[in-house]
């Protein structure tokens, strides 16, 4: 398959809240195709399909972060359609509000959804991210009290 020349865009849980805003920023500025990511198939063409109803034009992969199985069939499209990664956002994750869960259940869920699922993700896309580009990170302190989380930008 001949790869896409257009730049690559992707975002983690895209279909709600901060991702779908960053995805709507993306479609407006960015000069490249946007990849709104989404756990579920549905919640995300449904945003797709938001999107499209104010002229935007994002594309749809299926992608939960927590799937390893998940990740790798992304990880596979998107070397087998494009030269490279060249914006991630990292965004995808949980956070337990008002929950009667107990503390240590909600701690290790936390744990395995935002931290070692987005370290699996980064494994798994960090070696197509394109090289020779600047990194932009931006640290983003969560509300939630487990952990910090990280966006990894790349602009050329
Ligand atoms: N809101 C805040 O005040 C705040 C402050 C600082 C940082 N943040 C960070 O900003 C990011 C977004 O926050 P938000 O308030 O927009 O959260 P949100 O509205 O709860 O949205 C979270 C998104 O992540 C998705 N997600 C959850 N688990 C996933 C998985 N296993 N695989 C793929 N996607 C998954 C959700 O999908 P579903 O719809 O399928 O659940 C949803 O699209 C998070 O990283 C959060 O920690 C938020």
């Amino acid at each position: 398959m001949a790869l896409a020349t257009s730049r690559l865009a992707i975002v983690t849980g895209g279909n709600k809240g901060i991702g779908y805003a960053i995805v709507k920023d993306l479609c407006e500025r960015f000069d490249g195709d946007v990849y709104l990511t989404a756990r579920d198939v549905g919640r995300g063409e449904a945003a797709v399909g938001r999107l499209n109803e104010l002229g935007l034009k994002p594309k749809f992969h299926q992608l939960d972060v927590t799937d390893t199985g998940s990740v790798a069939a992304f990880a596979k499209f998107v070397a087998d359609s494009y030269a490279g990664i060249d914006v991630l956002v990292n965004n995808a994750a949980i956070a337990f509000k008002a929950a009667t869960e107990p503390f240590g259940v909600q701690a290790e869920e936390t744990l395995r959804v935002n931290y070692f699922a987005l370290r699996s993700v980064c494994d798994t896309l960090f070696p197509l991210l394109v090289p020779e580009m600047f990194i932009y990170m931006l640290n983003v302190l969560v509300k939630s009290k487990f952990v910090y989380r990280t966006y990894f930008l790349r602009y050329c």
